[in-house]
């Protein structure tokens, strides 16, 4: 079967009725960034900003997780690839709920086979636990499993997983904020290590 393209996914985001949540958002937020990112984030759901504005993490969430791009791993937006679990708002930014994950799940995963990245950062205890349950790697919580690359080979491929508390969760427990960037900075020593085409953005 071809491969589609990152923009022919986003294409059918842009038309989806997959679950009830097309008739309440604003807009669509199918994602951002660069086809041949090799660093994805993933987050849960877009919230009000995202909404309002048809991109992901632009509110002061996404503030604190560009950042970080930019300061703890020297790269721009433009560098990697931005998306979330889930394309549209769920009204009051409530937890997504199982059965629009699975209606939505199918396009994060077309866009990780289309993007290829070699490593998907998960951002929070729900992108956490669907992407790691996807890929069949143990999870237990974001507190006892967060910061640790966990390598697995995927169609052939070497990808690594690794999982962060939300930006969203250091907004309001500031100590967080320390931890996200420690990850952060343990993910730049592993890619460093890994890959010397990415090593070229970092030195
Ligand atoms: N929180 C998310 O999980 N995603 C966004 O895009 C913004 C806030």
């Amino acid at each position: 079967m071809r491969e589609n393209s990152l923009a022919e996914i986003v294409q059918e985001i842009m038309n989806c009725r997959n679950c009830t949540l097309y008739a309440s958002k604003t807009n669509y937020v199918p994602g951002e960034g660069s086809e041949n990112a090799r660093v994805m984030f993933i987050g849960e759901a877009p919230g009000r900003e995202e909404d309002e504005q048809g991109r992901p993490f632009v509110g002061n969430a996404g503030k604190l997780l560009t950042a970080m791009i930019e300061n703890v791993l020297g790269l721009s937006r433009k560098d990697v690839y931005i998306t979330n679990i889930l394309k549209c708002r769920p009204p009051h930014n409530r937890d997504p709920a199982e059965n629009e994950i699975d209606a939505c799940f199918p396009f994060l995963i077309r866009q990780i086979n289309a993007i290829k990245p070699d490593v998907v950062v998960c951002l929070g205890r729900h992108s956490a636990r669907v992407i790691f349950e996807h890929f069949q790697i143990p999870f237990r919580s974001i507190t006892r499993d967060r910061g640790v690359l966990r390598e697995k080979e995927v169609d052939g491929r070497k990808m690594c997983f690794m999982a962060t508390y939300h930006p969203a969760a250091a907004l309001y427990k500031p100590p967080l904020k320390e931890i996200i960037e420690e990850d952060f900075r343990r993910l730049t020593g592993t890619i460093k290590r890994k890959n010397k085409t990415l090593f070229d953005f970092f030195s």
